[in-house]
């Protein structure tokens, strides 16, 4: 793939696709690979808007050095100090020695923290711009999106949002860099994956950011993750808005805990019971057998949520509870959870999903479901009654 691809007129990605990393922030899979992006402004001044990971740092440098053919990096600007982004910093420094870093006061407690950088520093506020001659950069401080120091940075002259990891995604990009040039629809899940997963947790300090933004005439937007969107750039916003408005589709998503079967049996009947009456978008989850970053973006995704889980030294299934955790601390409101669950002796499945829902704040439908040993016929009536809370048959208010 060309290593140095022009957005318009002397701007330019020289981001690095990563497809040997198995984890990104070495938690979150990434079967399809993840991007780095960068980008480069040869005005009179030469900027560049982000680095990319330290193990992408030599193709990067050399990169950029064959494009500019002797001329020196001015400027690099930090939208976000994520070493994914600032990695490469100190081989660029050791390759443009005079470059002068423009980053807010919060990104430069981190640069001295991580990088020991200290030196040719512009401490950059809300609305401040940077002349780089026949362009000019404006910063747009976004905190906490998704680390305190995050902002973006706005080319006036050709309305590029450079936003960080704000409007990214997960997978690589594989020839094509713009949304016109690839087959967006492959990159939809995992861009709402990216967000439930890394930038989901701040939602409201998405919606503030928008906000914040919409007086701009934005043309492009340039995340440092996934596809750069140059012909519908409002798209990629009102999914990110939808998503933190949490925003969810009809339909349901089932996941369970269970150990030998008799949890995962009532999956089933449940599932059945919702399609008999008429719900046609259901997903059955085994949380042994799906990465929770597959579970989180689907709980994120569905309207209705049915959690399972067999007793397990009186507490919830080991794999369920650390998708519990995780979700309390993403913070996702608004879903309506229906719970079920085996027990053989003094329980703690069932009992502790309740406890979990409880504390999510999430609305309870129907009662719990569980059963000593294997679910018989007063527990199958249980999950007839429960589906019919949902879908065709359901005549009570919403
Ligand atoms: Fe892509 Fe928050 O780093």
């Amino acid at each position: 793939m060309k290593s140095v691809i022009e957005i318009v007129n002397d701007i330019y990605w020289v981001g690095i696709n990563d497809r040997n990393t198995r984890l990104f922030e070495n938690l979150w899979p990434l079967e399809n690979g993840v991007t780095y992006n960068s980008y480069l402004i040869d005005a009179e001044k030469v900027a560049l808007i982000d680095t990319v990971k330290s193990t992408e740092s030599v193709n990067y440098l050399q990169n950029i050095q064959d494009k500019l053919e002797g001329k020196k990096v001015d400027y690099l600007i930090i939208n976000h100090m994520e070493p994914d982004h600032t990695g490469a910093i100190k081989e660029l420094l050791h390759v443009y020695p005079d470059i002068q870093i423009v980053g807010n006061k919060k990104t430069f407690g981190m640069l001295k923290e991580y990088y020991g950088i200290e030196e040719n520093l512009i401490t950059v506020k809300q609305g401040d711009t940077l002349d780089l001659g026949s362009m000019t950069l404006e910063f747009h401080l976004t905190p906490m999106l998704h680390w305190p120091e995050t902002m973006m940075t706005y080319l006036k002259e050709e309305g590029i949002l450079f936003s960080g990891d704000a409007f990214g995604g997960f997978g690589s990009l594989d020839g094509g860099i713009f949304d016109d040039e690839v087959n967006i629809e492959f990159y939809e899940n995992e861009i709402m994956r990216y967000f439930t997963n890394i930038v989901g947790k701040y939602s409201n300090m998405v919606l503030m950011a928008i906000k914040k933004l919409s007086d701009l005439e934005i043309n492009v937007v340039a995340p440092t993750h996934g596809p750069i969107w140059r012909t519908n750039p409002e798209k990629i916003i009102s999914d990110y808005k939808k998503w933190s408005e949490y925003e969810a589709k009809e339909g349901a998503v089932i996941i369970y805990g269970s150990m030998y079967g008799n949890t995962e049996r009532m999956a089933d009947y449940i599932a059945r019971c919702l399609s008999e009456n008429g719900v046609k978008d259901i997903r059955i989850y085994d949380s042994s057998k799906t990465h929770l970053s597959y579970l989180i973006n689907e709980i994120w995704k569905y309207k209705y949520v049915f959690l399972g889980s067999c007793a397990y030294n009186t507490r919830v299934f080991p794999m369920m509870e650390g998708l519990l955790n995780t979700m309390k601390n993403k913070g996702l409101k608004g879903k309506k959870v229906g719970i079920f669950g085996s027990y053989t002796w003094s329980g703690g499945g069932v009992s502790n999903l309740k406890k979990f829902v409880d504390e999510v704040g999430w609305e309870l439908i129907g009662e719990p479901i569980e059963f000593k040993g294997a679910p018989g016929k007063e527990h199958f009536a249980q999950a007839e009654e429960l589906s019919c809370l949902i879908g065709d048959c359901y005549v009570g208010e919403e």
